[in-house]
């Protein structure tokens, strides 16, 4: 098939792009390059030995969207563009209503118009707030956000489902990511903040590498194993894959499903400094501090679904992720940047 990616550019979309094209399809991306480096295009061209078509444009502006669909007999689209910093949406919620919800609009105008009827939404495990369990399932209500970013992604996943009401020939699949990790074992794409990393595999890379002097663990008196935050971190290659999977049931299904991608298994950030120690042979100096705010004690997924729906699951392991993601980090000190 012919798939489009919004966002393919970034970390996840660089990713699912290899491993689409590694499936036989082809891919076209869409990206302005507001949280991605044009440098990824050439990095998965040199992997994968295919030239991908971009269009640098803003998905809003359905005039140019309009003018790729006209241009590429598009089979289905994966959407992953937009604005992805739960703490930075809580400074600037109006930028992460206005980019995340205007995107989607316009990218929803523009696939009617040309009957394409596979869509895949990046979502977020975030949806599910912080009223639920810890072992998330899909049946469970969601709500209760802790951020704007996490409320973008859940009215975004209600938008998509009024849509596919009035459209039964749609088939939308909402992946709820939860903590993706690591990197490609090239070690020629990964993760590439922008600035001071949010997330703690970016931040404990570049403690590592030297750019940063410590890791600065945000609470140990949670409820949990250590008394620090337990999450479920899953390889960015096996997300990838589940989006392979994802596109593939869209053959067979109609409807919308919201479906966990995740390893079912939580890790705490002390196991995840040990880990790295351990598969790196490197020492990451650390500090414990307050909690973060908006932050969570404990989730992981229950992955029952996607093993049953999809016949996927997670096959690599927290030593990958950390072997992974410092060949990419020693590779690139400085990331995409020279
Ligand atoms: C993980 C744990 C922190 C940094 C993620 C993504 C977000 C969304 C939801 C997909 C927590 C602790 C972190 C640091 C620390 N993903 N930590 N020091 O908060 O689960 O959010 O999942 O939609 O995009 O960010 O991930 O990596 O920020 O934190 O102690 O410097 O590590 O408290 O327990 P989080 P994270």
């Amino acid at each position: 098939m012919n798939i489009l990616l919004t966002g393919g550019a970034g970390y996840i979309g660089s990713h699912t792009a290899i491993e689409l094209i590694e499936a036989k399809h082809s891919v076209v991306i869409v990206d302005n390059f507001v949280n991605s480096n044009p440098l990824v295009l050439r990095r998965i061209e040199n992997i994968t030995g295919k030239k991908i078509p971009i269009y640098c444009i803003n998905i809003a502006d359905v005039a140019k969207l309009d003018k790729v669909f006209c241009k590429h007999n598009i089979d289905a689209v994966i959407h992953f563009a937009g604005f992805k910093s739960m703490s930075e949406s809580l400074q600037i919620p109006l930028k992460y209503y206005r980019n995340n919800i205007d995107t989607t609009l316009a990218l929803l105008e523009i696939i009617k118009k040309h009957d394409v009827t596979k869509f895949i939404f990046s979502s977020s495990a975030a949806v599910y707030g912080y009223i639920n369990d810890i072992q998330y399932i899909e049946s469970m209500p969601v709500g209760h956000c802790s951020n704007p970013y996490a409320w973008t992604k859940l009215f975004i996943e209600q938008i998509l489902k009024d849509v596919a009401t009035v459209n039964p020939d749609f088939s939308v699949i909402l992946l709820r990511y939860f903590n993706p990790a690591g990197a490609h074992t090239s070690g020629k794409i990964g993760e590439n903040p922008n600035g001071i990393p949010n997330n703690l595999f970016s931040y404990i890379s570049q403690v590592a590498i030297g750019k940063l002097a410590e890791l600065k663990i945000f609470g140990n008196n949670y409820p949990t194993k250590d008394g620090t935050g337990v999450r479920d971190y899953i390889h960015v290659v096996d997300l990838a894959k589940g989006h392979i999977a994802a596109l593939e049931y869209t053959n067979k299904h109609k409807g919308v499903e919201a479906i966990n991608i995740g390893t079912g298994i939580g890790f705490s950030v002390l196991d995840i400094v040990k880990t790295f120690e351990k598969i790196n042979k490197i020492k990451i100096p650390y500090q414990i501090i307050g909690r973060r705010a908006g932050d969570i004690a404990e989730c992981y997924a229950d992955t029952s679904k996607a093993i049953s729906m999809l016949n996927w699951k997670a096959e690599k392991t927290l030593e990958d992720i950390c072997c992974d993601t410092w060949y990419w980090q020693i590779q690139n000190p400085n990331g995409y940047e020279k």
